[in-house]
C-alpha cells in the first residue's frame, strides 16, 4: 500500500519533530501495511524558493535516512516531493519543475481554501497544458464545502487531473458517502494520510483502507494503488 502524502520528514513544516518522531510515524505506518510514503512537505512561494526548500528537505531526508539505518528496521519506502501551495502565476513558476515528486512529472498540489475563481481553475489547466507536469489534486475532500453552488468540481474532474483523497475523509459520516462514490465511480488515483506527528495527526490510512475494502471490496482498493504506482512510475 502507497501513502501518497505526508509530513513524516523532520523539522521541515509543520509536521514531524524530529526523526525519532518520523521513525515512530513509519513504523505505525508499516504495522498498518503501508510500504512505500510519499514525502511531502508543504511549500508556500510566499516563504520559499524552490532551491532552497529542495535543500532544506535533502537534509532532513538525509538526517533520517541515517536514523532508518540505524534501526534496522523493516520501514516503508520514502519517496520525495513537496505538497505545493497554489499561487497565482504558478504556472509559469520556473521552479516548478524542482517540485516534483521524484522521478515523476507531477506535483502535488494544494488548492486554496475557499471557492474557487475562474482565474483559479485557469491557472491549474495552465499547469497541465503549459508546463509538461501533471498536477495531482492534494485531498480533494477538504476543498469540497468550499465549492458548494459551484460546477467547480465537476470542471477539475474533467481536466483529468489525478485525485488524491485524504483518510480523514473516510472517518466522517457526513463525508464518506461521497469519497465512496467516487471511488465507485473511478474517480481516485491515491489515498494519503496527511500525517504530521504521532499523535492527532497520525498515520491512519490503514484503517481507511480496511473501510474502503469493506465498502468497495479489495479490487477497488487495488485499482487505486494501481494508478498510484503509475503516477509514481513503478
Ligand atoms: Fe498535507
Amino acid at each position: 500500500m502507497i501513502d501518497f502524502h505526508s509530513h513524516i520528514l523532520p523539522r521541515i513544516d509543520d509536521g514531524s519533530k524530529s526523526s525519532d518522531m518520523s521513525l515512530e510515524m513509519l513504523r505505525i505506518s508499516y504495522e498498518q501495511g503501508i510500504r512505500m510514503m510519499a514525502a511531502t512537505p508543504h511549500f508556500y512561494i510566499t516563504s520559499d524558493t524552490a532551491q532552497k526548500f529542495c535543500d532544506r528537505r535533502a537534509g532532513s531526508y538525509e538526517a533520517l535516512s541515517k536514523r532508518i539505518a540505524e534501526s534496522g528496521e523493516s520501514l516503508p519506502d520514502i519517496i520525495l516531493g513537496a505538497e505545493v501551495y497554489y499561487f497565482r502565476g504558478i504556472s509559469k513558476y520556473d521552479g516548478l519543475d524542482k517540485l516534483k515528486i521524484s522521478g515523476t512529472d507531477h506535483i502535488l498540489l494544494e488548492m486554496p481554501f475557499e471557492r474557487w475563481s475562474e482565474k483559479t481553475l485557469n491557472e491549474v489547466a495552465a499547469i497541465k497544458e503549459e508546463t509538461g507536469l501533471t498536477p495531482i489534486m492534494a485531498h480533494l475532500d477538504r476543498y469540497i464545502d468550499f465549492q458548494k453552488g459551484t460546477d467547480n468540481i465537476e470542471r477539475l474532474i474533467s481536466m483529468e487531473v489525478p485525485i488524491q483523497l485524504n483518510a480523514e475523509c473516510f472517518e466522517s459520516f457526513f463525508t464518506r458517502g461521497r469519497a465512496i462514490k467516487m471511488i465507485n465511480n473511478g474517480l481516485v488515483s491515491a489515498l494519503g494520510s496527511d500525517c504530521h506527528n504521532t499523535d492527532k495527526r497520525r498515520p491512519n490510512l490503514g484503517p481507511c483502507i480496511a473501510y474502503i475494502t469493506k465498502k468497495c471490496g479489495a479490487e477497488a482498493v487495488e485499482n487505486i494503488m494501481d494508478r498510484s504506482r503509475k503516477l509514481l512510475g513503478l
